[in-house]
């Protein structure tokens, strides 16, 4: 398998961020995945005037995985306003192992860790 381009994912994740609407928060999120089959999907939160009904860049991420074909995501940048490596909520690592392995790499402001470090004793399809 490929090496992961972190840079182009970076870069992925900053073209999403650029397109977020987030005009409550002022908090823009971007997200990109590197997919199994050698894509890359993205997402960008959307907000909401009633605010507790935002989307999270994640779920964008999510809707556009499954849009486009469906695949397992090798590796994940989540990134804020200023490109950098942004950890993800609860809500999302979980909606994100859903579509992952616990391998998967998700790029930390401290480097790139496997996503079972950010969801230790996940819940998750093998449970059920
Ligand atoms: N946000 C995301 O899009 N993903 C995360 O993992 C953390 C938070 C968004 C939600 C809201 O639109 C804004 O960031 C501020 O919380």
């Amino acid at each position: 398998m490929s090496e992961i381009n972190w840079e182009e994912l970076q870069g992925s994740a900053v073209a999403a961020m650029k397109k977020a609407y987030a005009p409550y928060s002022n908090f823009p999120v971007g997200v990109a995945a590197l997919t199994e089959d050698g894509r890359i999907v993205s997402g960008c939160n959307v907000e909401n005037a009633s605010y507790g009904l935002g989307l999270c860049a994640e779920c964008g991420l999510v809707s556009n995985l499954i849009l486009t074909g469906r695949s397992i995501l090798r590796a994940i940048y989540c990134v804020d306003a200023h490109g950098n490596a942004l950890s993800p909520c609860g809500r999302c690592r979980q909606l994100l192992w859903e579509h992952s392995t616990p391998n998967t790499q998700f790029m930390t402001p401290e480097g790139p860790a496997p996503l079972s470090d950010l969801l230790p004793w996940a819940f998750g399809p093998d449970n059920l």
